[in-house]
């Protein structure tokens, strides 16, 4: 389902799995960015027949954040502030203006957002399963609902303009591929 044309960078693992306190804040910083940005993608005229699959999403995510909460009040990791991503912040650089090509655009770098979350959600499930049972189990939840969030937020630009968004979306995975090799020695999720 999943189109990237990068792997994600052999250090990316052993350095969120050497500090799972830091990358569970990040990882609570992204799943209250994304209830805003469901909440956001409201604004364009060309979405507004989809605010109702948009508050969903929005929903969705509150819940996925509160349940990073719940982690990290058991295990006494206090919720501090968030890193930036020069990965998301070069994606969302090149969303481009205008009510049509901005709401295309923005859609796309969402989708990608939610796709490598989600390629990331299972490496964790798969790689915490003998370092730490609970939290593979936690990523493990949330695999399909970033999935579907790719899909929908794909369908939904798709469903705008398919040609254009068959053309950015070209653009992008390649900026993608270009972004996710720069070095980040940050132990967050993207
Ligand atoms: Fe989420
Ligand atoms: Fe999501």
């Amino acid at each position: 389902m999943l189109l990237f044309r990068e792997k994600i960078p052999a250090d990316w693992l052993p350095k969120v799995l050497a500090n799972l306190a830091a990358l569970l804040v990040d990882h609570a910083h992204l799943e209250r960015k994304a209830a805003t940005t469901a909440l956001n993608l409201e604004k364009y005229r060309d979405l507004y027949s989809r605010v109702e699959e948009l508050n969903a999403i929005a929903i969705e995510e509150l819940q996925h954040f509160q349940l990073v909460l719940g982690l990290l009040k058991r295990r006494g990791i206090p919720f501090s502030q968030p890193y930036p991503s020069s990965w998301v912040s070069g994606l969302m650089k090149s969303v481009r203006n205008g009510q049509r090509h901005q709401a295309i655009d923005h859609l796309i770098c969402c989708a990608l957002i939610e796709g490598r979350s989600c390629e990331k959600f299972q490496i964790l499930a798969t790689e915490l399963k003998a370092i730490d049972p609970e939290l593979a189990r936690f990523y493990a939840g949330l695999v399909e609902s970033e999935g579907n969030h790719y899909a929908t937020y794909l369908l939904m630009a798709r469903a705008i303009d398919e040609v254009e968004t068959n053309r950015r979306m070209e653009f992008y995975l390649d900026l993608d591929a270009k972004l996710i090799r720069e070095p980040n020695p940050v132990p967050m999720l993207h």
